[in-house]
């Protein structure tokens, strides 16, 4: 899966969380938790407490559609319920349709701020390109009850994170798929 060593560093300075799905000791999804919100200040002046979940991604994409994203996404929920905030938020790009449905069938609605989504990176020739790309911020308010672990889905994945997350609520709202794996980790710290 391809990343930075950036993500790694913040997380090291207490600035983010960085989520990784694994699949059989296979990295195949991540998100970040960017806990001072989002960079652009068309977003943070406007919502300061808001968390922001950055980029989302799964791969490689024949690893989608298959609930990861979805997972991970549950998890950054649960992060930021935990460390007490009661809402997340997410840039999604004009060019990325699918995402915000996605976004939006958990619950995301449009904070009505549009800002510059900007990143970049290095290729596999060493060039560093960078983007900016026009995207519209989307938040959710949090109501997690016990640990909502991408339970929509009909699979469980092991999300990792150096946060601490602690298993409770109702097992048998997981459902039978995910009751087995979840139940190795159950009333423990993950
Ligand atoms: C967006 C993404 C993280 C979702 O992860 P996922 O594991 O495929 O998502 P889930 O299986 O939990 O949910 C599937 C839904 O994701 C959405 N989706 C968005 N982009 C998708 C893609 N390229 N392929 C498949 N599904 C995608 C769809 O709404 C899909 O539901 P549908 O099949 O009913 O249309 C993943 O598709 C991805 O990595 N896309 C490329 C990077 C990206 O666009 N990241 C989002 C930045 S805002």
């Amino acid at each position: 899966m391809p990343t930075s060593s950036r993500p790694f560093e913040r997380q090291r300075q207490g600035l983010s969380t960085y989520l990784i799905a694994w699949v059989d000791g296979i990295p195949i999804g991540r998100g970040e938790i960017l806990w001072q919100g989002c960079a652009a200040p068309e977003v943070s002046q406007r919502y300061p407490q808001c968390p922001e979940l950055n980029g989302v991604e799964v791969w490689p994409a024949e690893r989608r559609p298959q609930g990861i994203g979805t997972a991970i996404i549950g998890v950054a929920e649960a992060c930021a319920h935990v460390r007490g905030y009661h809402q997340i938020g997410l840039g999604v790009t004009d060019d990325n349709p699918r995402a915000a449905a996605l976004y939006q069938r958990l619950g995301y609605h449009d904070a009505g701020c549009r800002c510059v989504d900007r990143y970049h990176y290095l290729d596999d020739y060493g060039r560093r390109h960078y983007i900016a790309d026009l995207a519209r911020f989307l938040i959710k308010q949090l109501q997690v009850q016990g640990l909502d672990l991408g339970i929509a889905t009909d699979r469980f994945y092991r999300v990792s994170s150096t946060y601490p997350i602690r298993l409770v609520g109702s097992r048998a709202a997981m459902g039978p798929d995910v009751g087995p794996l979840l139940a190795d980790h159950w009333g423990q710290t993950i």
